[in-house]
């Protein structure tokens, strides 16, 4: 038995708040937003709407599982509860604190090529500092080096995160989705996710739609937590942003220094990727 088993023994069958049965912990903007809404398809799935930071951040952890608790949906027995907070794949103290809650809890990991993921990541951070200098001049070091203390690359480095992970979590424990395939294909992906989540099969290709203006799928019958489904939804426009355009030959560098990055992540992760 788990802490999270003992903090709950009673009351079984009420609709209450309920400690989360799996974590989707990153990476950021490999689409872990995506996969939440996706999965509140599900009748038997309720989320957290906003991140909750409780493991990262030491504001939070200090305030104890029963905080925690608090800022979960309420549920009913049979439903899980799953929150996301992308930060908590990077962050080295997690992993331990993850594992004294629940050492069955499921782990989710959408992972995108780092490359492309580090440009979206440097995108996002233009919001808050539109003066940034170009990507092309940060990623690039004074030694014309791989800029390596930049975390836009540091992120990116998803073996290195991994094996922090797997010193307490078997990897049965963790799922592996690919960003791309979840635009591409986003039932299929998806269903592989409820596979490993013990979900009965519910989404389907009709839950999907592409929607031109967006550029991106968007999604039919989203459940709230209140129980109403909404027809039709996309996700905010700060999902799915234009990337600025960055010079070819630093994309391609970037490319070779993640490869045996990417490489061994495959064989950790035992699922290949191709990401060029
Ligand atoms: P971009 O904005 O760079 O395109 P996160 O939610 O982890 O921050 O990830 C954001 C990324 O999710 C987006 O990055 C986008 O590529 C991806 N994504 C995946 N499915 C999406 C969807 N259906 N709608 C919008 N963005 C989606």
């Amino acid at each position: 038995q788990d802490e999270r088993d003992n903090d709950e023994d009673s009351e079984d069958e009420a609709e209450r708040k309920r400690l989360p049965n799996a974590l989707i912990i990153g990476a950021k903007k490999g689409g872990t937003r995506a996969i939440l809404e996706i999965l509140k398809i599900h009748p038997n799935v309720r989320a957290c709407s906003s991140e909750v930071h409780f493991f990262d951040r030491d504001e939070n952890y200090n305030q104890g599982l029963k905080w925690y608790r608090q800022q979960m949906p309420v549920s009913l027995p049979g439903q899980i509860t799953i929150e996301k907070s992308p930060s908590y794949f990077v962050t080295p103290k997690v992993p331990e604190r993850v594992y004294r809650m629940s050492k069955y809890v499921k782990l989710i990991v959408i992972v995108r090529d780092p490359t492309r993921r580090a440009v979206s990541d440097y995108t996002q951070s233009l919001e808050r500092k539109p003066d940034n200098p170009p990507f092309e001049e940060i990623v690039i070091d004074e030694d014309g080096e791989i800029n390596e203390s930049w975390s836009k690359v540091i992120i990116g480095r998803y073996a290195d995160h991994l094996s922090q992970w797997l010193k307490f979590f078997p990897l049965s424990q963790f799922h592996f989705v690919s960003g791309e395939e979840l635009i591409e294909r986003p039932a299929r992906e998806i269903q592989l996710v409820e596979q490993f989540l013990n979900l009965r099969p519910h989404i389907k290709e009709e839950n999907f739609y592409f929607n031109d203006s967006k550029g991106f799928p968007c999604f039919i019958g989203k459940i709230s937590n209140s129980g109403s489904v909404s027809k039709t939804h996309c996700l905010r426009e700060t999902k799915g942003r234009k990337h600025p355009a960055v010079k070819e030959e630093v994309l391609k560098r970037l490319h070779e220094y993640f490869r045996p990055l990417n490489k061994k992540f495959y064989e950790m992760a035992g699922r290949n990727f191709h990401w060029p």
